[in-house]
């Protein structure tokens, strides 16, 4: 099948992916389905032949999350379930940082990315060169590094952690002072909670670091909403938030808690995935989209499966030394209090 050609429409679609259209509920207007459940069909198919699974990040769109993925979470949970994943190929439907984290937990996958643009700007915001100058500058200090960087500055570190374990794994390193990078607000966050010394970075999300503590304020003002943010947000705002935490964590705290609204301080697609889950609760707006997330489409998943392209390589000797870092942060594991 040509890249331009569409997979057909038929009406018996719709009664094969009911279950589909129910758990994404509003999350995709009705309008839309006639596009995507063809794809979603001929992705279904493909998946068969070439024995793949299909991982989704939070922040993928509903169409995806619900529609071809087999494997959903936070960057924790794609990254333990690389670790023992048994199939052939892997599709990362997220960012290249968690293609590239699959590739190195998972190294004899074919590890495919749809869209090899999908960055981020935390990502791009240090080079493992920096690291180096930073360790100089600060001998004897170990380096923590949030797993949303490229393989090679995770090569350069002593261990990696995600939202869901960062003061954990701070902890864990058993020094006075840590390097912390390169997300100075979830820095800023961590540093709120320990007494660990920690030297940052300047890097910042280019999604979170756009909300604002009006938005929270207002938010909980005119809807009555409980508010929760991720810690990629600046302080001010988490200042704000009734619970801070990773995209997995924000859903475990709406199980608890139950709300009859929340703002969740996040990308968009998070509510959309949400919802569903949470029939009761009303999803109120701020939330902002990651363009670097939404580069992943289904027609180009249905590429990447189709022609097996944009596998992540990485060389041995980073995808080594990256290794070791990942799984410190592995064996420290899902820490968060929900
Ligand atoms: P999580 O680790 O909470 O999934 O967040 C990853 C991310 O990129 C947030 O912007
Ligand atoms: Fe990176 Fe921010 Fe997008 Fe997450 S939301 S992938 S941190 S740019």
């Amino acid at each position: 099948m040509n890249a331009a050609v569409r997979p057909a429409w038929s009406p018996d679609l719709e009664e094969r992916y009911a279950d589909v259209m129910e758990r994404a509920g509003s999350g995709v207007p009705c309008l839309e389905w006639p596009f995507h459940l063809p794809w979603i069909d001929a992705i279904a198919k493909l998946k068969r032949e070439r024995g793949a699974v299909i991982m989704a990040h939070s922040y993928q769109s509903p169409e995806i999350f619900h529609g071809v993925a087999d494997i959903t979470g936070d960057s924790l949970a794609l990254a333990q379930a690389a670790a023992t994943v048994d199939s052939d190929v892997v599709v990362m439907c997220g960012v290249h940082f968690m293609a590239e984290t699959a590739k190195i937990l998972a190294p004899q996958r074919t590890v495919l990315i749809p869209d090899p643009e999908a960055g981020c700007s935390l990502a791009s915001s240090i080079t493992a060169e920096d690291v180096r100058a930073l360790r100089a500058r600060h001998p004897g200090a170990p380096v923590v590094t949030y797993v949303n960087t490229s393989a090679a500055v995770k090569a350069e570190s002593d261990a990696c952690c995600t939202s869901a374990n960062a003061l954990q794994v701070v902890e864990s390193m058993g020094a006075d002072k840590v390097i912390f990078l390169p997300d100075q607000f979830l820095g800023r966050h961590v540093a709120s909670m320990t007494s660990v010394q920690l030297v940052l970075w300047e890097g910042r999300c280019e999604v979170h670091e756009r909300f604002t503590a009006q938005q929270a304020r207002h938010a909980r003002a005119r809807f009555d909403a409980r508010v929760i943010a991720h810690p990629e947000c600046p302080p001010e705002v988490l200042e704000e938030a009734d619970f801070v935490g990773s995209t997995t964590a924000m859903g475990r705290w709406l199980e608890r808690e139950r709300p009859a609204r929340v703002a969740l301080i996040t990308e968009c697609s998070m509510g959309d995935n949400l919802r569903t889950r949470f029939p009761d609760i009303e999803f109120v707006k701020p939330c902002n989209l990651c363009p670097h997330m939404k580069r992943i489409t289904l027609p180009g998943i249905f590429d990447c499966l189709r022609d097996l392209r944009h596998r992540v390589e990485i060389d041995a000797e980073t995808s080594h030394r990256a290794r070791a870092a990942l799984e410190r942060m592995l064996a420290v594991g899902r820490r968060e209090r929900v």
